[in-house]
């Protein structure tokens, strides 16, 4: 057994959730043009995650922010090269080279529920693994031409299953599907 593993990320048109070199000013544009009140169900969302998995790339980004936004979120951050977590977020911040079905083996062990996966290398290799339960993707109104994929190589074809569509007035579009040939 192992928790259930949801995806819930912004991406460009094109298929891209960062410029090449991890910029985000686009998805700040975006966000900047929506309407205060815009809700695309973000804070209903994390609130019922355990634990939060990023790759290293995502997680390097969010500590330049300043402010790390998880609050008491337990967060792993995977690599393999290691990572540098400042004092005032070790108590819910680990660094783990595990990979991903042994990582959420463990997690199941710890009595953990419900897993976030975050970042476009890390949500790949948890595809690749068929270890992702749904994925909640906003698609914003523009084209990049390149940067990160969302997506990658997978090995053999993951079928979804549409499970609803919002177009928002900012112009986003967020579908929800789940996976139909996750293993457990
Ligand atoms: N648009 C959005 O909503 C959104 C959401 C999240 C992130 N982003 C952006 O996307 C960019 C990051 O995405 P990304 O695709 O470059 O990378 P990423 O998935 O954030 O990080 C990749 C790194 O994570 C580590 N990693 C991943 N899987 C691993 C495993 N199974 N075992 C050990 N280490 C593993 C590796 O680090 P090592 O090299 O140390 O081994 C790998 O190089 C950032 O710019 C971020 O801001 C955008």
């Amino acid at each position: 057994m192992r928790p259930k593993v949801s995806v819930f990320i912004a991406v460009s048109l094109d298929g891209f959730i960062a410029r090449n070199d991890g910029a985000l000013d686009w998805l700040d544009q975006a966000n900047a043009g929506a309407a205060a009140d815009e809700d695309t169900g973000y804070a209903a969302f994390i609130a019922m995650i355990d634990v939060l998995v990023m790759g290293r790339h995502t997680y390097e980004k969010v500590l330049g922010f300043g402010q790390w936004p998880y609050g008491r979120l337990r967060v792993i951050v995977l690599s393999t090269t290691g990572v540098t977590i400042p004092e005032a977020i070790r108590q819910t911040v680990e660094c783990s080279k595990e990979d991903p079905r042994s990582l959420l083996e463990r997690l199941d062990k710890e009595g953990c529920r419900h897993v976030y996966v975050d970042g476009g290398i890390t949500i790949q290799a948890f595809l690749a693994g068929r270890l992702v339960d749904d994925l909640t993707i906003t698609t914003l109104p523009v084209l990049l031409g390149s940067g990160k994929p969302l997506f990658g190589d997978l090995g053999r074809d993951i079928w979804l299953a549409h499970q609803h569509t919002k177009v928002f007035d900012s112009g986003f579009v967020q579908t929800r599907y789940c996976v139909r040939d996750t293993q457990h």
